[in-house]
């Protein structure tokens, strides 16, 4: 079938699920779930569903400027259906719903009547967090208080892994569930949008630096491997390899873990340990997947048969260690440590960049999909404007557009508290030509700012 006639019969499909979601928003609203007229609504809203799910991990429902947009790919038709509940979900402050491949039909009901809800029963409640007690799994919602959910998930991911770090050294036993719970809260907010995570990620605590650089790491890694298309499980998956990749690192002492300067011989030998303390701290935990284990224990191995443990001949680290690599590599270039200034997040992504064409130090697909994902001014870059104005690059919206920076000090030197968003894409309307443009990347290290209030703001 042409492209043409696939597009035509996807719009059908689409406007058809609308068509039933409407049906069943309706019924729902007048009968129980077991009712018959509402069961035959929602089997045939599941089996439009699952048919515009195909082979896909996910679909994406989203609303641009008032046209119902699928996969990306706006859907202009006035059609009733599409109208009613483009209006429906506009009302209840949504800006878009994923469905996952894992759909239930057991699943609709539950999810239907949160639509259904008024919506200032639901304006503070966080809807993915009501729609899990249900049990619903394969529907994941952005709404207006997105943002501010996402930062709680990253704190509370924080905390956990911080918790878990504290058993450890007590000699206590991990709570995988506490663990497993924190990734999803991450994957999940990383599936709906990973820019804002990603910015959080710039976030580096120097004191708590473990903690700080495990949920960083987790997000990055995760980021990577749905850009790099993973299915969930193994996002997930990856996301808790991350999330406890140097938890061997509590077994090694202090003295070597904070030393200032260079290691010696023997103590790099003992750094060297983490990984293989790592895996034998999880590796016979319930409840935890082998391959985890795995990743811990590879975090350090590099597909050319280079890093430690010292890989046997020939044996490449697993696909999901490759990616936890680049995202701890990229984590730790960029953070300010005891020994290390740390690098721009350009230049870390330029010296990664060379390091996997000299010396395939990392997986060239998986580079090449991390330089994309990072954009030619990373996420959490600091710049210069033509304005004079210095800023931090937030996120984007497109890929290869200009970003969207937060203005923190403005031309006279002075620190912007509380600094919106500002999109460089925008334009003068008469002269056409952008507002703000980007000059340089700045180093904030050097005008000794504090690059955590910078990020933090
Ligand atoms: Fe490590
Ligand atoms: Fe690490």
């Amino acid at each position: 079938m042409s492209n043409a006639q696939d597009e035509k019969k996807t719009k059908l499909l689409f406007i058809d699920t609308m068509k039933f979601m409407g049906g069943a928003l309706s019924s729902l609203k007048l009968y129980p779930a077991t009712h018959p007229s509402v069961t035959s609504t929602l089997n045939k809203l599941y089996d439009s569903l699952r048919k515009l799910i195909g082979d896909k991990n996910r679909i994406v429902i989203a609303v641009t400027r008032n046209i119902p947009v699928l996969d990306g790919v706006p859907i202009y038709e006035s059609n009733s259906h599409l109208q009613t509940f483009t209006k429906l979900i506009q009302e209840r402050g949504i800006e878009l719903i994923i469905i996952k491949s894992s759909l239930k039909k057991k699943e609709l009901a539950p999810f239907i009547e949160l639509l259904n809800k008024k919506q200032d029963d639901t304006e503070t409640e966080d809807l993915n967090f009501q729609l899990e007690k249900e049990d619903v799994k394969s529907f994941l919602i952005k709404d207006i208080n997105f943002t501010e959910n996402t930062k709680k998930t990253y704190f509370s991911a924080i905390e956990t892994i911080g918790k878990t770090l504290n058993d450890v050294r007590m000699g206590n036993k991990i709570n995988v569930y506490e663990n497993k719970r924190a990734v999803k809260g991450l994957v999940n907010s990383i599936l709906i949008d990973k820019t804002a995570l990603l910015s959080l990620s710039m976030i580096k605590n120097f004191d708590d630096y473990l903690y700080s650089h495990s949920v960083n790491v987790c997000i990055i890694a995760t980021a990577l491997a749905e850009e790099i298309g993973f299915s969930d499980d193994d996002i997930t998956n990856i996301g808790l390899g991350a999330l406890l990749h140097d938890i061997g690192k509590l077994k090694t002492p202090k003295e070597v873990l904070l030393k200032p300067g260079k290691l010696n011989e023997d103590e790099w030998k003992t750094m060297k340990m983490h990984p293989t303390s790592g895996y034998e701290l999880i590796n016979d935990l319930k409840g935890v997947d082998k391959i985890i284990g795995r990743m811990v224990y590879e975090h350090h191995m590099r597909p050319n048969v280079k890093g430690y443990p010292q890989p046997n001949e020939n044996a490449t680290p697993t696909a999901e260690s490759q990616v936890i690599a680049i995202a701890d590599t990229y984590d730790a270039c960029t953070t300010l440590r005891p020994y290390q200034t740390p690098l721009s997040p350009t230049d870390a992504v330029m010296r990664m960049k060379k390091m996997t064409k000299d010396t395939g130090d990392f997986n060239t697909d998986y580079m090449e999909v991390f330089i994309k994902m990072m954009g030619i001014y990373p996420i959490g870059t600091t710049v210069r404007l033509d304005t004079n104005e210095l800023a931090l690059v937030s996120r984007y919206t497109k890929q290869n557009d200009a970003p969207i920076v937060k203005i923190f000090m403005n031309r006279d030197g002075k620190l912007i508290d509380n600094p919106g968003e500002i999109d460089l894409n925008d334009k003068n309307l008469d002269t056409g030509k952008h507002l703000r443009s980007i000059i340089a990347e700045i180093d904030i290290l050097v005008r000794n700012l504090d690059p955590n209030v910078i990020h933090t703001k």
